[in-house]
């Protein structure tokens, strides 16, 4: 862990993600050009505003239909909507959703009777995603002001909770995985994408907040991942690379041999008759 209070953890990650979001221009060809860079390099979410977008590089499904304000300013590190299996009429939340990208293809998932629920800290990328969302006209989208690790939701509302290269940033993981579990239904699923680790960080590459903040050193070992989601109730855990989805690593112990990051594809559910 690393020294600094959590909320000043906060002001760091919303200050980087608020330059990103303000200084966010339109263009498809640089962003490509980076995006296939920033992907080469393993992760997104940026370590300048020159170079923090990602496009849509992670991506498995088809986001097409998407217009370049939206894709342009992609920065996650997986693709959740690929796991997340909605069906129509399903409600959503996104922890962190940035400009929108993960409601939006949910959103054409669940349908208009369905309702996806985008929470964020950073003000301006809740403006860029308020400006998204009347250019998509995705009527059954919302975004809310909020913490993940408080979220402004009611208990046992969302079917699926999903999530693109966020937890990790969060200064408290065991609040945003008791938080989710409180506002999935009984027999709801968890499908986030992640930087994770099998390792460790040192204290002092804890201690940067701009690796902190470029979603690199908040990520955590497997085992923690899994022992936090336990402790918050979860089951049926599962966490894999999404480059080597073949393989189960969570139950594996911890591992205190220097961080290995990837970024992982992460599955669970609250059990029906769970409260
Ligand atoms: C790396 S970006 C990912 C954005 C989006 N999920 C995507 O794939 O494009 C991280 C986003 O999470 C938000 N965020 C980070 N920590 C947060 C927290 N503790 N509570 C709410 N939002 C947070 C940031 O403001 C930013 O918009």
């Amino acid at each position: 862990m690393t020294t600094l209070s959590p909320e000043q953890i906060h002001e760091e990650v919303k200050a980087r993600y608020g330059r990103l979001a303000s200084e966010f221009k339109v263009d498809v060809a640089a962003a490509n050009t980076q995006a296939a860079a920033n992907t080469q390099a393993g992760t997104c979410c940026g370590d300048t505003v020159s170079d923090g977008f990602c496009g849509t590089e992670f991506y498995d499904v088809d986001v097409s239909s998407l217009p370049a304000d939206v894709t342009g300013l992609s920065l996650g590190c997986g693709d959740p909507i690929a796991i997340a299996e909605l069906q129509p009429g399903q409600t959503v939340v996104d922890l962190g959703s940035g400009g929108g990208i993960d409601c939006f293809l949910a959103a054409q998932r669940v349908g208009e009777t369905g309702h996806v629920i985008g929470i964020d800290m950073t003000e301006v990328m809740l403006e860029k995603a308020n400006r998204n969302k009347e250019k998509v006209g995705a009527a059954n989208v919302e975004f809310r002001y909020g913490h993940i690790e408080n979220l402004p939701i009611d208990d046992n509302t969302a079917d699926v909770i999903i999530s693109n290269c966020v937890i990790n940033l969060s200064p408290d993981k065991t609040a945003v995985f008791r938080e989710a579990f409180r506002v999935l239904k009984p027999g709801g699923k968890v499908a986030v994408s992640d930087m994770v680790t099998q390792g460790q960080f040192t204290p002092k590459e804890r201690a940067d907040m701009s690796l902190w903040a470029g979603c690199i050193t908040g990520a955590e070992d497997v085992a923690d991942y899994v022992a936090w989601m336990q402790a918050a109730g979860f089951h049926h855990i599962s966490i894999r690379d999404k480059a080597n989805p073949d393989v189960e690593l969570a139950g594996l112990p911890k591992d205190m041999g220097p961080a290995r990051i990837f970024s992982a594809r992460i599955t669970a559910v609250k059990l029906s008759g769970e409260l």
